[in-house]
């Protein structure tokens, strides 16, 4: 398995709205389809996430993991979490438990940029994968100072989404 991200991110490098929302629902063109988020679930075998990203997939219209298992990293299950649902305050103990599930397929790590950094120090992440947005929100969450300024990168590729958005992705060295 690879552990990978498929970040938002705003031309202006937020990857949140100024009210907290991932900076992509701000996007007129945004869908899980037309981002190729659904294309890519076909892919993993999981997500992971920190408590803070998962907490408003429980008030979704649509759950937005059908067929995936979903492991969160918090120190308290928040209320109303599905029973199959792995929560572990524990990042270590937590990817243990993403391992032992895995069966070939990567591991979308979802964000936010916390969780990002806890498993990037860990070592345990493969491919940071940003969508820049054709947007500018003026102010909301950047990656840092969360994640470390001295990550290396080296771009593996790069495509055009439909929607005007670019998505670029990195091998994380280290
Ligand atoms: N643009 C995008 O594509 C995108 C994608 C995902 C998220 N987001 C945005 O990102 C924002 C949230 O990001 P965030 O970085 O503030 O939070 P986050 O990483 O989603 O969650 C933070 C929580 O995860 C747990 N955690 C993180 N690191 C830990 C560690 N080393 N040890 C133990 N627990 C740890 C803690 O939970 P406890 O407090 O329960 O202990 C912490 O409060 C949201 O506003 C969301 O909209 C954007």
């Amino acid at each position: 398995m690879q552990l990978r991200t498929r970040m938002c991110v705003s031309l202006d490098g937020y990857v949140t709205t100024p009210d907290g929302w991932p900076v992509q629902v701000a996007d007129p063109d945004w869908s899980p389809e037309a981002f190729g988020f659904v294309d890519f679930q076909k892919t993993l075998d999981a997500v992971l996430m920190g408590r803070t990203t998962f907490e408003p997939a429980l008030g979704a219209e649509r759950w937005p993991w059908p067929d995936l298992d979903v492991f969160v990293l918090g120190s308290r299950r928040p209320t109303g979490t599905p029973d199959h649902v792995v929560v572990d305050g524990d990042p270590e103990r937590l990817l243990e438990r993403v391992r032992a599930a895995n069966s070939g397929g990567d591991v979308h790590l979802v964000g936010g940029p916390q969780t990002i950094e806890t498993y990037r120090r860990l070592g345990a992440l493969d491919k940071l994968g940003l969508i820049v947005v054709p947007l500018l929100v003026g102010e909301g969450l950047r990656l840092t100072p969360a994640i470390s300024t001295d990550t290396a990168l080296k771009l593996e590729e790069e495509r055009p989404l439909p929607t005007g958005a670019v998505e670029l992705t990195y091998t994380a060295e280290a």
